[in-house]
């Protein structure tokens, strides 16, 4: 099983980035850990970050041929990028969104997520651990095929 993990726009700045609410810790310490979490579940993961959502596009039209699921975390592009969303639905891959903050207790705009509904679940606000939890879900509904969904 082999699951692409992608990282949008700012996520590189992880760590140095308003760490009042995205943490200390840096996007290879997520990597890290996700690395772990897919070796003691027995799946593989690429990561993919890009600050263009062209590239995070072109990504996931590239992982039709051989990815099974897709974690994502949209950044910003969460809120407005309908072109994300609509090559999450054509990759036909089921695919988990997660946000390291509570998108809904902050501002108004990043209560709306036009990824959302072309996803299988969302999780946020628990920093890291969203990312973990993702993968945790998205691989038991790989294994179960969305069985009681
Ligand atoms: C974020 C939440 C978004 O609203 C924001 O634009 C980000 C990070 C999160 O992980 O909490 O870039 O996706």
């Amino acid at each position: 099983m082999e699951i692409l993990i992608i990282h949008g726009p700012n996520l590189n700045l992880l760590g140095v980035r308003e760490p009042e609410i995205y943490g200390g810790e840096t996007l290879d310490d997520v990597n890290r850990a996700l690395k772990e979490l897919a070796e003691e579940l027995g799946v593989k993961v690429k990561f993919f970050q890009s600050n263009h959502e062209g590239e995070l596009i072109d990504a996931l039209h590239q992982a039709r041929s051989w990815a099974d699921g897709v974690l994502i975390n949209p950044g910003a592009l969460t809120h407005y990028s309908y072109a994300l969303r609509d090559a999450i639905a054509a990759t036909g891959l089921p695919a988990v969104e997660v946000h390291l903050s509570n998108v809904h207790s902050r501002e108004e705009f990043r209560r709306t997520s036009v990824i959302a509904p072309a996803c299988i679940g969302q999780i946020a606000g628990f920093g890291k651990e969203s990312y973990l939890l993702g993968l945790r879900a998205l691989v038991g509904w790989l294994r179960t095929r969305g069985e009681g969904r």
